[in-house]
């Protein structure tokens, strides 16, 4: 922690009135799940859907942080915990000015999200799993990377050399090896808008 800053909380414009402008609930979308499992697709497609229906929105997604504010990181077990801790404060700025935000990060150990939920906010942190097992993510493969994967050419992947706890207790689960896109972005729909709309 730095020392000597003496940050403003009083008087400054609360994010009640942002959303009163917004006409909408503040919340954040915390999409769990193995590279490949869909939560970027999904992530991609519940943004779009919101925004069709009034609501502004912002993605902030793994990879793409990880070409930004996050391009010095690697994925040991300390680079992953400083992505979220940066993805997560990153996050609640957002929440802070009234945005449903949406963010698409592999989250891959209960201590990892548990940071997570712990800058946002718990009742600001709605978390979703999004379920395909690791045989169907390698099956799927779309970016390569499971083939190089087990050839040895990437270390620290998730699920293989690098751990990945299921969520226990995740807010939904959506299972992608089972329900197509439509009907998990419904089922994502489904329970998010009663929790954005504004009362
Ligand atoms: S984490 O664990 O939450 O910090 O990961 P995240 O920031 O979501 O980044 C995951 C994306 O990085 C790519 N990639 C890897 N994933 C897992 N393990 C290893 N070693 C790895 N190396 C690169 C991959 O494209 C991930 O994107 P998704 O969207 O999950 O497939």
């Amino acid at each position: 922690m730095a020392e000597n800053i003496h940050p403003i909380f009083d008087q400054t414009l609360s994010r009640t009135s942002k959303e009163e402008l917004l006409r909408q609930r503040a919340l954040v979308i915390w999409m769990v799940g193995l590279s490949g499992s869909g939560k970027s697709t999904l992530a991609k497609g519940l943004e779009f859907a919101l925004h069709q229906r009034g609501h502004l929105t912002q993605l902030l997604d793994g990879d793409n942080l990880r070409s930004g504010i996050n391009n010095n990181l690697g994925f040991s077990e300390t680079d992953r915990m400083e992505n979220i801790r940066r993805s997560a404060e990153a996050a609640k700025l957002f929440l802070s000015a009234g945005v449903v935000t949406i963010c698409s990060l592999i989250s891959p150990t209960s201590e990892i999200r548990n940071l997570a939920k712990s800058i946002i906010g718990e009742s600001n942190y709605y978390e979703v799993y999004i379920n395909a097992p690791f045989e169907v993510c390698a099956q799927r493969d779309v970016k390569g990377l499971y083939k190089k994967a087990l050839n040895g050419e990437i270390k620290n992947f998730t699920g293989l050399d690098a751990p990945f706890e299921e969520p226990q207790n995740p807010h939904l689960e959506i299972r992608t090896y089972q329900d197509n896109y439509e009907v998990s972005l419904q089922k994502l729909l489904d329970a998010i808008l009663p929790r954005i709309t504004f009362a």
